[in-house]
């Protein structure tokens, strides 16, 4: 198995590129389902998610080419109605779940395996069937799989008010209302970027989506859809992560293709811990050279603190003077990884959605183990401030949402490598005498 050894406390210095937006790609690429002709999706982030994505449309009949210049081709006009995507594959990501809304939209039936992806406690998928139901769909689960079938010929535009601000349920009624006959108005909707990207990504096809990127989205469903060219945007949780790596490291680091405003809580609040940051067009550079302070932090749907940065912060605050506390209100159960903080020597307290966090002067390296994707980028976050070695285990969760990155914090100055190891090897590396 593959597990990443890092020799933690020396300074970062140098430039990372961001990639493109994992979780915009998700939602994009099954998009092109509505789509005839090709599309062309630039700025594709080269991560295992977005691999089985392409792996998944392609077993269900498009016909997908990459190109060298982190772009794809894809024709999905040999997709049939009756193409259901490979029970095994799909239950591996939570995105699969959009080609749920993707197939209702274009053949007005859909047959999904429910969703897997990171284990955040309860995920449950009510605010997606609630849509799909308003839109005339008649949806149920038999034998793992859910099961979609329009109740008329096609969708019906309906008025839907999203319970929960659920960044997943709004991408996928969207996708299922673009085609939909007549108006569809989401309320107390997502307004994550990756939301907007899918929204300008359906309209340069000719989609006629408003609203995005705000709590009111109206879509008024078209007939049909036409191919062209379309950039991902970069992502803000890569770029928040390794701004959360310089934060805990220290050291300067410019990060080239980022959106500044993508990143404004996450800047402000890292600026709270003492880091310092300079935003230009489309680039940010990051230093922190005096001590890290302590925080509180609550997570919250964009434009506040994103959840998928809650465990590299508290990273970051486990060796800031003080004590921090921080309130996961978006996730259900997001704190797996502090148990993996504690071998380092964090001391943490959960106590159902709060932890509080009594930073040290320094962590110190041990043999660790990635539960999640972002789980895991915290780990790597601690082990480069920490003193000594820190091996991590279950890197291909990380793998899921970080393209190269290895080789992204090599290219400025960290000391990790990736190594092949054997289980015992990683395990006992971690026993004591
Ligand atoms: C997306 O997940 C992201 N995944 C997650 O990122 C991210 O953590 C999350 O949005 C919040 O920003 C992708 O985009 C592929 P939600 P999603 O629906 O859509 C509850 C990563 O690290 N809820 O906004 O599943 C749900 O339980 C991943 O890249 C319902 O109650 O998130 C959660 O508590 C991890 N009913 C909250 O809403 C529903 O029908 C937010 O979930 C749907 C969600």
């Amino acid at each position: 198995m593959t597990q990443y050894a890092i020799n933690g406390g020396t300074p970062l210095h140098g430039t990372i590129n961001i990639s493109g937006a994992k979780n915009a790609a998700l939602a994009i690429l099954p998009a092109t389902l509505l789509v005839d002709g090709v599309c062309r999706i630039e700025n594709i982030p080269k991560v295992t998610d977005v691999t089985l994505m392409l792996e998944i449309l392609r077993d269900v009949g498009a016909s997908i080419r990459l190109t060298d210049d982190n772009a794809v081709l894809i024709d999905t006009s040999g997709v049939s109605a009756g193409s259901v995507a490979p029970y095994e594959q799909a239950r591996r990501m939570r995105a699969s779940y959009y080609l749920i809304g993707a197939f209702l939209a274009r053949f007005a039936g859909a047959q999904v395996a429910m969703p897997g992806g990171c284990n955040l406690g309860v995920r449950p998928i009510d605010q997606h069937m609630k849509g799909f139901e308003a839109l005339g769909a008649d949806v149920q689960v038999k034998a793992g799989s859910i099961h979609a079938r329009a109740r008329e010929q096609c969708l019906k535009g309906a008025n839907i008010y999203l319970d929960v601000q659920s960044v997943g349920a709004t991408i996928n009624i969207i996708l299922a209302a673009a085609m939909a006959d007549g108006l569809t108005v989401i309320e107390n909707a997502a307004r994550e970027p990756h939301v907007v990207d899918l929204a300008n990504f359906l309209n340069s096809a000719g989609a006629d989506i408003k609203g995005a990127g705000t709590d009111m989205i109206k879509i008024r469903g078209k007939k049909s859809l036409k191919g062209g060219s379309y950039a991902i945007i970069p992502d803000q949780i890569e770029a928040g992560t390794y701004m959360a790596a310089v934060t805990a490291a220290g050291g300067e680091v410019t990060l080239n293709n980022v959106i500044p405003k993508h990143l404004e809580c996450i800047t402000a609040k890292l600026e709270e811990l003492g880091a310092n940051v300079e935003e230009y067009d489309d680039s940010i550079t990051v230093r922190r050279e005096g001590k890290l302070r302590k925080a509180n932090i609550k997570t919250l749907p964009y434009p506040g603190f994103p959840t998928d940065m809650q465990p590299q912060i508290s990273a970051c605050l486990s060796s800031a003077e003080g004590i921090s506390m921080i309130t996961e209100s978006v996730a259900d159960n997001r704190y797996r990884y502090v148990d993996e903080l504690k071998r380092m020597g964090a001391r943490i307290q959960v106590d159902g959605k709060v932890a509080v966090i009594e930073g040290i002067r320094h962590l110190t390296g041990a043999p660790v183990q990635a539960c999640d994707l972002r789980a895991g980028a915290a780990l790597i976050v601690a082990a480069l401030g920490a003193q000594g070695t820190t091996e991590i285990g279950g890197v291909y969760h990380i793998e899921r949402g970080y393209e190269n990155i290895v080789s992204k914090l090599q290219g400025v100055g960290a000391n990790i490598r990736a190594e092949e190891v054997s289980d015992s090897e990683h395990l006992a590396s971690g026993k004591t005498g």
